[in-house]
């Protein structure tokens, strides 16, 4: 079986991007493959956060994920700070990353910039934020990472620097591959359809919750931006605002968006059912949701068991990073 890893960062609400870019992928691989999900709750430390808003947004997170369908007994969920090994391997990632490298990085210049690229507020965690995401994937000889378009350039500094690791120190790593799917990779802000749907968006209006009241959703795509042109054909480029409902459309009910632009000749219908399938989509993931935040110890016990299963996995490969390294081996105390 193939091994897959990906990993989602604790910072509030879900959105729809992250569901339908990754997610509801981590949900199909786990039946087909031998599938680790992290929550990354240290790569969360990278932007200032209040003391306990990291645990608790794991919390949540944990439970939003299992309400999604992730099975805890086809695949293994945990949170990053469980195992150690995490921080451990990301220092020897460093050691052998690039500054240059570090600095090309697109979303460390544009999460910098969000903090007006003051070079006293901007954190060297979020600066050797990607070291720490190749150690993620290294950990666990990874075949496969699924992830939204946006992560690509991550995937590809994991490769690099584990090819640079394995040519200094002998085969260690496995390299691997990033699997994006075709619809829903890239889905953006209904109100700024030229900006990806972020958590980090400055008004909510364009960013669908998963746990937004479901008349709250059917609004939003029904204010959704669209253009002034009045025909419906997907085009990116040209109409963003039309073509990312196409896409999520597409994504949400397995067709093609160029299909369904032969279907529609104005945009209300296009707003309604795209809507009427996200809302189809959301309504037994809040559903579950709700019955999970019911007990909070269920879910912790999860999250034991997901830490001890990925750590099984972690341990070996890290000793044999640290062997090939050749680190004077620990004494047994
Ligand atoms: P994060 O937490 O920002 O996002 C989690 C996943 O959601 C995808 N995504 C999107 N997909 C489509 N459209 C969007 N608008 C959209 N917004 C987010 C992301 O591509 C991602 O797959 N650096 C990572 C977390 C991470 C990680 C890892 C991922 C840490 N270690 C190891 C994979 C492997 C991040 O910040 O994702």
């Amino acid at each position: 079986m193939p091994r897959v890893f990906s990993g989602i960062q604790p910072t509030g609400d879900l959105h729809l991007g992250n569901l339908l870019g990754a997610v509801r992928n981590w949900v199909q691989d786990q039946h087909d493959a031998d599938s680790f999900y992290c929550i990354v709750d240290l790569h969360a430390l990278t932007v200032p956060k209040a003391p306990g808003e990291v645990g608790a947004f794991s919390l949540e997170m944990a439970q939003t994920l299992l309400a999604c369908g992730l099975d805890p007994d086809v695949c293994t969920l945990f949170v990053q700070s469980h195992v150690s090994e995490h921080a451990e391997l990301a220092w020897l990632v460093q050691c052998v990353t690039a500054m240059g490298e570090l600095n090309r990085m697109t979303q460390f210049k544009d999460k910098s910039a969000r903090q007006g690229g003051k070079q006293d507020l901007v954190s060297v965690g979020l600066y050797t934020y990607p070291a720490l995401q190749a150690a993620d994937i290294l950990l666990y000889d990874t075949d496969r990472v699924p992830v939204g378009e946006d992560q690509r350039q991550h995937i590809e500094l994991t490769r690099d620097v584990a090819e640079r690791f394995n040519a200094r120190y002998g085969e260690t790593f496995v390299l691997p591959e990033a699997t994006i799917p075709r619809a829903g990779a890239r889905v953006m802000d209904l109100q700024e359809p030229t900006d990806k749907m972020s958590k980090s968006a400055t008004s909510d209006a364009g960013v669908v919750y998963l746990m937004d009241d479901l008349a709250v959703t059917a609004k939003k795509f029904k204010r959704a931006v669209t253009d002034s042109d009045g025909t419906v054909a997907f085009d990116p480029v040209a109409k963003p605002g039309v073509s990312n409902l196409l896409s999520i459309l597409g994504a949400a009910t397995g067709r093609s968006p160029e299909d369904l632009a032969d279907e529609y000749s104005q945009y209300g219908p296009l707003k309604v059912d795209t809507a009427d399938a996200v809302v189809a989509l959301l309504e037994p993931i809040q559903a579950r949701f709700r019955e999970l935040v019911e007990d909070p110890a269920a879910t912790n016990e999860l999250l034991a068991i997901g830490a001890e299963k990925a750590r099984a996995v972690a341990a070996d490969v890290y000793d044999r990073a640290v062997r090939n390294v050749g680190l004077l081996p620990r004494p047994v105390l």
